[in-house]
C-alpha cells in the first residue's frame, strides 16, 4: 500500500528526514514511533502530497506522490496532528463541506458523513458548533473527516494527542475496529496503544529508521535481563542463598514490612528462576507471599534502542507482493 524509497527532507540545512525506505503492506496497522522532532509528522505530511519530499520517492496503492497526487490523496484519509477545523460551522456542516471538497456529490456527501460519524461516535454533536467542542470531539471529527471519502489507507498524525485516559481507550478500540476495513500507519507516543493496536512498529530517531519489527519481537530482541520480584520472610541468609542460584546475577532487597521484605533479583536473559527461588523458599522454611517475573514492554525497548543510538539502519526491505 506504501513504499517510500530515500525519502528525505531538508529544511534550510537541516535533514529532518535522511532517507528512509519502508512499506506498509495492504491490510496492516503500523506504529509509527519516536522522539519529538524525529521526523515522523514531515514524513506522513510527504506520503500525504502536503509536503514535497527533497529526495527519495514514494508510492501509495500503487500512484506516485509526484505524478500522481491526485490519485494519492483521493485514496488516504489523513488526520493531521493539529486539526484543522471551522469554529463557526456545525459538525454535520462542517463535514458535508469537506466531503463535497473532496469531490463527492451531494447525496453521496450526505450518506459518507452519516455514515462517519456513527463510526466515530459523534451523531450527537451534528448540531454542535465547532468552537464549543472538547478535545476528544474535534479530534473525532478530524477523524470523521479523514474516513468521509471512504479511503484504503488512513495516516492519522498522534490522533489521541491530548486526550484523557478514558478517550484514548476508546480511540484504541476505534483504530482497531477500522483497521479490519482500512490499512493504517498512525503516529503516536502512547506506547501501550501501539503495543495493543499494531501489528508492527516502525522506530523512527533523528530522521532514520531505527528498527522495524512487530511489538512482540521487539520486545524479545531486548538485550535487557530478566528480573524477578520474590517478596519472602526469611532469615539473613536470604540475600546469599538467592544469589547462590543458577542463573541469578544480582540480588536486590528492599525495606522490611511488618518482616517482609522484596527481593529483586536480575537474572541472565535466558533464565527463569522462579521454580528454583520457590523451591529454596520451601526448603529453608521461609515463608513467601508473591512472586513474579517483569516482563520487559514495547517502553524499554524503545528506551533501549534510542539510548543505543539504534542499530545500523535497515536494510531496504523486500518488496510486499
Ligand atoms: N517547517 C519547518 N521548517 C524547519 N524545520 C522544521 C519544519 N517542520 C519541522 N521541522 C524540523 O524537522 C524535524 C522533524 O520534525 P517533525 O515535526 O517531523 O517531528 P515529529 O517526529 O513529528 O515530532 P513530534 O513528536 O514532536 O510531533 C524537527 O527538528 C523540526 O524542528
Ligand atoms: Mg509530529
Amino acid at each position: 500500500m506504501i513504499e517510500a524509497r530515500h525519502l528525505t527532507k531538508r529544511y534550510a540545512g537541516r535533514t529532518a528526514v535522511d532517507r528512509i525506505s519502508f512499506e506498509v503492506g495492504k491490510g496492516e496497522i503500523v506504529g509509527f514511533l519516536g522522539p519529538n522532532g524525529a521526523g515522523k509528522s514531515t514524513t506522513l505530511r510527504m506520503l500525504t502530497c502536503f509536503l514535497s519530499a527533497s529526495e527519495g520517492s514514494a508510492t501509495v496503492a500503487g500512484h506516485d506522490i509526484y505524478e500522481d497526487s491526485v490519485e494519492v490523496r483521493r485514496r488516504i484519509g489523513y488526520m493531521p496532528e493539529n486539526v484543522p477545523l471551522y469554529p463557526d460551522m456545525r459538525v454535520g456542516e462542517y463535514l458535508r463541506f469537506r466531503a463535497r471538497l473532496k469531490g463527492l456529490a451531494y447525496r453521496e456527501a450526505r450518506a459518507a458523513v452519516g455514515e462517519a460519524m456513527d463510526t466515530c461516535a459523534l451523531a450527537a454533536a451534528e448540531r454542535k458548533m465547532i468552537a464549543t467542542l472538547s478535545k476528544g470531539y474535534r479530534q473525532r471529527v478530524g477523524l470523521a473527516d479523514a474516513l468521509v471519502n471512504k479511503p484504503e489507507l488512513l495516516i492519522l498524525d498522534e490522533p489521541t494527542n491530548g486526550l484523557d485516559p478514558g478517550q484514548i481507550r476508546q480511540s484504541r478500540d476505534l483504530i482497531r475496529h477500522l483497521g479490519e476495513r482500512h490499512t493504517i500507519l498512525i503516529s503516536t507516543h502512547i506506547l501501550s496503544e501501539v503495543e495493543m493496536t499494531c501489528g508492527r512498529v516502525i522506530i523512527i530517531d533523528r530522521g532514520k529508521i531505527r528498527a522495524s519489527d512487530s511489538p512482540k519481537n521487539l520486545i524479545h530482541r531486548l538485550r535487557r535481563p530478566g528480573s524477578i520480584l520474590a517478596e519472602l520472610k526469611a532469615g539473613t541468609d536470604a540475600p546469599a542463598k538467592l544469589s547462590a542460584l543458577p542463573g541469578v546475577e544480582e540480588v536486590g532487597a528492599s525495606e522490611d514490612h511488618d518482616g517482609w521484605t522484596r527481593y529483586t533479583l536480575a537474572t541472565d536473559p535466558q533464565s527463569d528462576v522462579r521454580e528454583a527461588v520457590a523451591d529454596l523458599a520451601m526448603k529453608e522454611g521461609w515463608k513467601l507471599r508473591e512472586l513474579a517475573s517483569r516482563t520487559a514492554s514495547l517502553e524499554d525497548a524503545f528506551v533501549d534502542l534510542l539510548r543505543q543510538g539504534g542499530e545500523p539502519p535497515t536494510p531496504d526491505p523486500v518488496l510486499l507482493k
